[in-house]
């Protein structure tokens, strides 16, 4: 970990409702999937806190390395955020975080499920795994979306997995499956019945949840990318803090988001304490 001093290249909002910004680092460091960075404009007081963003994609070169991140716009940290233009220079504490762990086992189909701004987390793990050759399916679900609308992040992973490997879940209908995306991989699941398969996962907490109750149902592996308010990001405030239990005992155990996380084996969690 360490506090990086990047360059904006591009900020700009992108459809349905996200916001891409790609910056540059002067330096290649390593990144695990599902890694996050603390991020805040330089010389800025307000808001104190850096704001979490997830690393979407990266790309090295002979410059150092490019990072690009998805965000929506909510309150003043990101909305600062979408303010920057490029050159301006941002300050990164990063990367943090545990990251998915690596899919060894090469016959389980790789089930990748996200809702609304969970996507980004899982980018560099579809990438990583369809590069390696395994079987891997994103299902991502959006209240609505423009029926005629350009998605760029779904052309990303398009490029990475194949359009087919893809299904938009829209609540209203307006694309793709019409209902929740959870709906949408129990449909999969009801009609391809794979042998094995395992779950990545990031989203809104009920999205986890129910991820979680279909993979203890199924008996599948399910790891879930856990959302907290963090202060610091890289664990000393404890404000991020989840209940959580192992396997091992079931005895309830504190774990920080920032730190132990952001990704929990799904049974590991402790849902209704969330
Ligand atoms: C590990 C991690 C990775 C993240 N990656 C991304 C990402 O890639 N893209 C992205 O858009 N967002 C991501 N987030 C969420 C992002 O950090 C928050 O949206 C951001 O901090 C909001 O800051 P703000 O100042 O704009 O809003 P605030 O003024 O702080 O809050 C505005 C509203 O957003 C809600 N909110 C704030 N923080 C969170 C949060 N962590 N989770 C859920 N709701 C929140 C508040 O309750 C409030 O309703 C991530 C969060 C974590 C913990
Ligand atoms: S955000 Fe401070 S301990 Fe996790």
């Amino acid at each position: 970990m360490r506090d990086h001093r990047v360059r904006i290249l591009s900020n700009a909002p992108e459809p349905p409702a996200y916001w891409r910004l790609r910056v540059r680092l002067s330096e290649a460091i390593a990144i695990r999937p599902g890694q996050f960075v603390m991020v805040r404009t330089r010389e800025q007081w307000e808001p104190l806190w850096r704001r979490a963003l997830v690393i979407y994609r990266m790309e090295e070169h002979a410059e150092g390395m490019d990072l690009e991140f998805l965000y929506k716009v909510l309150g003043r940290g990101t909305t600062l955020l979408s303010r920057q233009r490029p050159g301006d220079e941002l300050e990164m504490l990063g990367p943090l975080g545990n990251g998915f762990p690596p899919n060894a086992e090469t016959e389980v189909e790789a089930i990748l499920i996200s809702g609304g701004i969970g996507l980004p987390a899982l980018y560099l793990l579809a990438e990583g795994l369809a590069r390696d050759g395994r079987a891997v399916r994103l299902f991502h679900g959006e209240p609505t979306v423009e029926p005629n609308a350009s998605l760029p992040f779904f052309e990303d992973f398009a490029r990475a997995l194949g359009p087919e490997a893809i299904t938009l879940a829209t609540e209203d209908g307006s694309r793709g499956f019409q209902g929740l995306v959870t709906e949408a991989v129990e449909a999969y699941l009801q009609r391809a019945r794979p042998r094995r398969a395992i779950f990545y996962a990031c989203g809104p907490t009920p999205m986890l949840r129910r991820v979680a109750e279909i993979a203890t149902q199924r008996e599948l592996p399910a790891y879930v990318s856990l959302e907290a308010r963090m202060a610091c990001g890289f664990g000393v405030c404890l404000g991020c803090a989840v209940k959580t239990q192992f396997a091992s005992d079931r005895a309830p155990h504190y774990r920080r988001v920032c730190v132990e996380g952001p990704i929990f084996r799904a049974e590991e969690v402790i849902w209704n304490e969330l």
